[in-house]
């Protein structure tokens, strides 16, 4: 087994089945995962669902369940629903196991210990949708932002985090690790955050009868972001933890200030590693329009990947949405991209060079120049690209490889070449190159990546190809 390589993705609130805004989120943490796995890394790839919220308490209400029964059906969708898109995750945690709240407990007495608890009197205004207390300038019109709806004014005793002792800390830790948050932009505005100031923050909520009791007090429960966070340990232990901490925890940029202020204030806290980067996506619209329950505007993955298949909805999120900004889905968006770029682009390349291949004995031999060079552009883009979280760019150096086969096909006209060497030769060219494609394409289009390669053998000096299924029927 090579290097070992962490990686999460936020653990979701249940209140809710998945929309393809959560599916977005999991698909850049799993091709990041995929491609760590290519390069033979031994990775360990963390989701989950985040269960202790007051949101469940409310929806399993409104669900008419009893809140475990109502936990576990939920758990399981999220969790089969990751199955059936094939998100390579090795592991699945959920909040409510025991592994997690022991941890959380022993977190939580590692900051007591460090004198960073302490009981006071807190009075703010709660936002229940994001679990989090809003400031009076977080607000538009009095509504939150994000769920427009008015936070409620919570008055009531706390524990409390001391987050304003780390702000020096935190500064001095970004300061010397220039990457921890990326995007860039994202990273400034999370160092500006902490500049401005740290005030010590509620941890925890009083009479609650959901949630993880604070250790020796029976009418507290700790507050849904601190035992959150902490899931990212309990996956691995405190002590796996301490000898591999997380290398990338995957967000969205509206946690992200959980992500890399709270988070690693509690590490440093607690005295445990840091993990190495925070990287932040923007948010999903659908035809422009924010995603909401309300709206009943939210796209099913598995709606998309029922239609279109796996790779499609993962091709377009990541060839669509630049990293880090935010982006629009769109069903007739979706379709132009599967058209052109699946059904005309790949497919059908791969398609003709395979059924061209297959009635040729490929003997190895050198590569033309002009197929050597790009083969190792493209292959030294992606990989650069990717290592920057520039999917959609990683994917337009492997469409201009293809691009440049395409043409070749169509100006060399293989199938009318006679002299069996000029062709084979030709041939060689084209089913090298498509089989780098392929595995350049292996952590975005895993299922296409597959067929692709599994049409192609080399079988000692010989090469051989075989047809294969079209890959991306078009659609209409
Ligand atoms: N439970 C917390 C995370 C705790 S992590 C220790 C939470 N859950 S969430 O279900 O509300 O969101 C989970 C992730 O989904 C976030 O990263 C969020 O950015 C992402 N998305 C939710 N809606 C989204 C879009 N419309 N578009 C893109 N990502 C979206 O926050």
């Amino acid at each position: 087994m090579g290097d070992k390589f962490y990686i999460t993705t936020p653990i979701y609130y249940i209140n809710d089945k998945a929309h393809i805004g959560h599916a977005y989120a999991t698909i850049v943490a799993d091709t990041l995962a995929r491609w760590r796995r290519q390069k033979g890394e031994d990775v360990l790839f963390l989701t989950g669902v985040d269960e202790n919220s007051q949101k469940t308490v409310d929806a399993a209400e409104k669900a008419g369940e009893e809140i475990v029964a109502y936990t576990d059906r939920m758990a399981k969708e999220w969790e089969s629903l990751w199955e059936k898109i094939h998100i390579s995750n090795t592991d699945f945690i959920r909040t409510t196991e025991d592994r997690h709240i022991k941890t959380v407990q022993d977190f939580w007495e590692r900051l007591r210990a460090a004198d960073d608890i302490y009981l006071g009197k807190y009075e703010g205004l709660y936002c229940k949708g994001c679990e989090e207390f809003k400031k009076e300038e977080d607000l538009v019109d009095g509504l939150c932002p994000i769920h427009k709806t008015e936070p409620e004014l919570v008055s009531e005793e706390n524990y409390f985090f001391r987050l304003s002792k780390y702000q020096k800390q935190l500064l001095e830790f970004y300061e010397a690790n220039e990457n921890f948050v990326a995007p860039a932009n994202r990273f400034q505005e999370v160092k500006s955050f902490v500049e401005a100031g740290l005030e010590d923050i509620s941890f925890s909520r009083e009479k609650r009868d959901w949630g993880i009791p604070v250790p020796n007090d029976p009418h507290q429960v700790i507050y849904v972001w601190a035992d959150a966070l902490v899931n990212y340990i309990s996956a691995v232990g405190i002590e796996g933890w301490e000898e591999h901490p997380a290398d990338i925890h995957a967000v969205g940029k509206e946690i992200l200030r959980f992500h890399a202020v709270i988070w690693p204030a509690m590490l440093m806290s607690a005295g445990l590693p840091l993990p190495g980067q925070i990287i932040a996506s923007g948010f999903l619209t659908v035809n422009g329009v924010k995603i909401s329950k309300s709206l009943g505007n939210a796209v099913d993955p598995l709606d998309l990947v029922a239609r279109y298949g796996i790779d499609a909805l993962r091709y377009f999120l990541l060839r669509e949405v630049p990293f880090g900004q935010d982006g629009d889905f769109s069903e007739e968006k979706m379709k132009e991209r599967y058209n052109s770029d699946l059904a005309n682009g790949l497919g059908n390349f791969a398609a003709r060079v395979l059924a061209l291949a297959e009635k040729e004995n490929l003997a190895s031999g050198a590569l033309d120049d002009e197929f050597e060079k790009k083969i190792a552009a493209m292959k030294i883009a992606a990989e650069k690209k990717t290592g920057e979280f520039k999917f959609n760019e990683a994917l337009m150096a492997v469409w201009d490889a293809l691009a440049f086969g395409d043409r070749y096909v169509n100006e060399k006209k293989i199938w009318v070449i006679t002299d069996d060497a000029a062709r084979r030769k030709a041939l060689f060219n084209l089913v090298s190159l498509l089989d780098n494609i392929a595995a350049a394409l292996l952590p975005f289009l895993p299922e296409a990546s597959k067929k692709i390669t599994d049409a192609i053998r080399w079988e000692g000096k010989a090469l051989r190809a075989k047809k294969i299924e079209v890959l991306f029927p078009r659609i209409k």
